[in-house]
């Protein structure tokens, strides 16, 4: 790739996926004069290759996050005041070249391959995060030919084993959000960890990541995805069609031992149901019952007795995003191989729109993460991973 320092050797515009408003995907406008952004001091201007879909940008997009009011269209604020604003280009885990730097930045990171850390952090405190805005939300995102990111936030992924397209399905929203889950409900080798919505981004992350903290999986999914979680490292999997007597069901393969810890995405009714796996018998456990909250797939209000949270004494962990030292820890995990990728298949970015029905309506095979590629990069980096006959 040819080194550029110099901006006015850049491109002038690009194409961009720009998000105009609150509402369906056709609020989602396909541009191709949108300006490239210059890097700033401390900056890297990266050409993406690649940026995984998100049930962000969807939430983001139809207005999802009430924080207050039930029913709300909104997006959380953070100051007071939505830091979503439109026009919007969303796309929150991007990978890509460096092509450019911004004063202060090193020029030899000119061509480097890698991954965005995609915080918009408040400020450099490596061990907490209290402001969960990120690119794609706050500022622009991925979904575009270029982006200018900070250089300390994006990770050179050197990995001659792994396509563009499989970095970005190692993306920061599901795996450092699902770290920073194991991480305050403090999930150590040899814990019975829960993992509800288990098939998609963030649980088949939490699956990967409990065996790389030592801990043993149970995930709860769906049977036709049963063999596909065991081989990326589930100890067991529970059906979410038939929730009867759930306890049962855990404690059949647990060996009659309750759950040490839930990692919960769904939500709902649900949630209440995790609980009884973690308190039915308190004499048989050595650390609270915990519970981590990081999304609502399955509603966004749970009934449950504040008498059972406080007799139990059961942990809650309300989780959005991680921090820069679990950002770095999953570098290290990547770049030493002990992370998989897995990657359900690519659309281009001006089939965003047919991707993001896809991603709502999606069917019995799927996996993991669904991957946007820029229709420049696209024979190189997008056609080898097409979803079935989309090219
Ligand atoms: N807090 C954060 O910063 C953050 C970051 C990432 C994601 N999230 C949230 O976490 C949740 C999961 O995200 P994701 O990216 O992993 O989403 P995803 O890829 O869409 O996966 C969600 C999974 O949840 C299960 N599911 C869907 N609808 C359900 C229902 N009605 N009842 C029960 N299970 C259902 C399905 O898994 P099975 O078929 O295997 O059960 C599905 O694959 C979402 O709510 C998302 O917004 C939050």
């Amino acid at each position: 790739m040819a080194a550029e320092t110099n901006s006015e050797s850049l491109p002038a515009t690009m194409a961009a996926m720009l998000l105009t408003g609150h509402g369906d995907v056709d609020q989602l406008a396909y541009r191709e004069d949108v300006p490239v952004p210059r890097p700033a001091a401390g900056e890297v201007l990266v050409k993406v290759t690649a940026t995984a879909k998100n049930n962000t940008d969807r939430k983001a997009r139809e207005g999802l996050y009430p924080t207050k009011e039930k029913g709300d269209t909104t997006s959380f604020q953070i100051g007071g005041a939505p830091t979503l604003t439109f026009p919007r280009i969303q796309g929150a885990d991007v990978a890509g070249r460096v092509i450019a730097v911004g004063e202060g930045v090193d020029a030899a990171r000119i061509g480097e391959r890698g991954l965005l850390d995609f915080n918009l952090y408040a400020d450099e405190r490596r061990d907490i995060n209290l402001t969960p805005d990120y690119y794609g939300h706050g500022a622009d995102g991925g979904f575009a030919e270029y982006i200018a990111v900070p250089a300390d936030q994006f990770h050179a992924i050197p990995n001659p084993e792994l396509a563009d397209a499989e970095i970005a399905a190692l993306g920061m929203c599901s795996y450092q959000t699902g770290l920073h889950m194991l991480n305050v409900a403090r999930v150590s080798a040899g814990e019975r960890v829960l993992v509800t919505g288990a098939s998609g981004g963030v649980g088949t992350a939490l699956i990967q990541m409990c065996r790389a903290l030592g801990a043993i999986p149970y995930a709860l999914s769906k049977a036709d995805k049963a063999d596909a979680l065991r081989e990326l490292g589930a100890e067991a999997v529970l059906d979410r069609s038939d929730m009867s007597d759930f306890t049962e069901q855990v404690t059949a393969v647990t060996g009659g031992s309750p759950i040490d810890a839930v990692m919960d995405l769904v939500g709902g009714e649900m949630t209440d149901r995790f609980i009884d796996t973690m308190v039915f018998d308190m004499r048989a456990r050595s650390d609270y019952p915990r519970l981590s909250i990081a999304g609502a797939s399955g509603g966004n209000v749970s009934e449950i007795m504040w008498t059972r949270i406080y007799l139990y004494q059961v942990q809650l962990f309300g989780v959005s995003h991680g921090t820069r030292a679990e950002a770095a820890q999953l570098v290290d995990w990547i770049r030493a191989g002990q992370l998989r990728p897995v990657l359900h298949g690519a659309f281009p970015l001006s089939r965003l729109h047919e991707a993001e029905r896809y991603f709502v309506d999606r069917g019995s095979d799927y996996l993991g993460k669904i991957v946007i590629v820029p229709d420049s990069e696209w024979e190189q980096h997008g056609a080898p991973f097409a979803v079935g006959d989309k090219r």
